[in-house]
């Protein structure tokens, strides 16, 4: 049999436990989302966000060992998220799988959130091989990374500002459409005129491929506040219109760093954005365009969830990456940590 691995996450809104099998079959998982509770303050309060986790995560675990009919002594190693992320979640998490870990003496698995999206792909396609071109766009990072292999990224481009899944949670919330605003926007978007409103392209054709969304999201706003009378048919109109402008952005960026590294033996796009239809679509006429083959997780995969956790816990144990009972929570945590700060960019990694 191939090693079973028990993932956890819990870096931000998602609480999840996953069993996975090195040979890529996902035995059982959970995934319990918070949205109710932070609904009402319109966006994730980290505080709520880790007392939940630790109510859920630990009964989570005993159901999905039920499920699979395992016991602790059937794992071969336990993963957990060890960051980024908002730290009181990830402490959850990562101490729940050191216990883990402990009590079923087998080793520990820190996994880098941002790995679990990067490698996810390999979960669904074991066609995929290394190099490959990574574009991740989640909720706090929107970035083009050389995918060389297990633990070894090279940072293309990042955002200069915010990332991406941020901006379509502003542009939500400006627009009163709700939270999550991700999907609220994509559905909104798919009954509006994409053409109505004139919204800029922040770094369209420049020579590096850096990404920035402040102004596109703060052009909503404005629009928005300038309307006389605004209602559902120019909430739709906008939405459609930044969504189209974040797409060019993202289509036009990955065109440069498919340029910046022709070695790539596929485009994969990973991250909770990239279950968004509209994105996935243009950007798998773009990889046809220069004959990449692409490849996009089921959406299920792309935002948050313990199988991605699992899988490269998985990854990382068959090549003997352990780690000890003493790794620190990471708030920060950048996959590329010599990647220089992009011009112009503010504080994020
Ligand atoms: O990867 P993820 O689940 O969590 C992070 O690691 O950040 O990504 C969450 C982000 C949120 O900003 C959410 O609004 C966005 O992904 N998102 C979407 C869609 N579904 C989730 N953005 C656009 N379209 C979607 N369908
Ligand atoms: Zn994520």
């Amino acid at each position: 049999m191939t090693a079973l691995i028990l993932g956890l996450e819990s870096s931000c809104d998602e609480t999840a436990v996953a069993l996975v099998r090195g040979d890529r079959s996902i035995v059982a998982q959970r995934i319990a989302s918070q949205d109710e509770a932070h609904r009402p303050f319109g966006g994730v309060v980290p505080e709520l966000a880790a007392r939940a986790h630790a109510e859920r995560l630990t009964p989570m675990v005993a159901e999905v060992l039920a499920e699979a009919g395992a016991a602790l002594a059937d794992l071969d190693a336990v993963a957990a998220t060890a960051g980024p992320g908002l730290i009181g979640g990830v402490m959850v998490g990562l101490v729940t799988g050191k216990a883990l870990a402990m009590a079923a003496g087998k080793p520990l698995i820190a996994v880098n959130h941002l790995e679990g999206h990067a490698l996810s792909p390999r979960l669904v396609d074991a066609g995929l091989r290394f190099p490959y071109l990574l574009l991740l766009v989640s909720g706090g990072h929107c970035q083009l990374l050389g995918v060389e292999g297990v633990g070894r990224y090279r940072r293309l481009a990042t955002t200069i500002d915010d990332a991406i899944g941020e901006a379509f949670d502003k542009t939500a919330k400006v627009l009163g459409l709700g939270f999550p605003g991700g999907p609220a926007v994509e559905r909104a978007a798919r009954e509006g005129d994409a053409h109505r409103f004139a919204l800029p392209r922040p770094l369209l054709g420049t020579a590096e491929p850096h990404f920035s969304f402040a102004g596109l999201k703060s052009a909503v706003l404005r629009h928005w506040q300038a309307l006389a009378s605004p209602g559902d048919a120019e909430r739709v109109d906008l939405a459609a219109a930044f969504q189209h402008a974040a797409t060019d952005c993202l289509v036009d960026r990955t065109a440069r760093a498919i340029t910046a590294f022709p070695t790539a033996t596929a485009l994969v796009v990973a991250g909770g954005v990239a279950s968004n239809v509209a994105i996935r679509t243009a950007l798998a006429t773009l990889a046809a365009t220069h004959d990449l083959p692409f490849v996009a997780p089921p959406p299920w995969l792309c935002t948050d969830n313990a199988a991605m956790i699992a899988w490269a816990g998985a990854e990382r144990l068959a090549l003997g990456l352990t780690d000890g009972l003493d790794f620190p929570a990471r708030a920060r945590w950048p996959l590329d940590p010599s990647a220089e700060a992009a011009r112009g960019a503010g504080v994020r990694a």
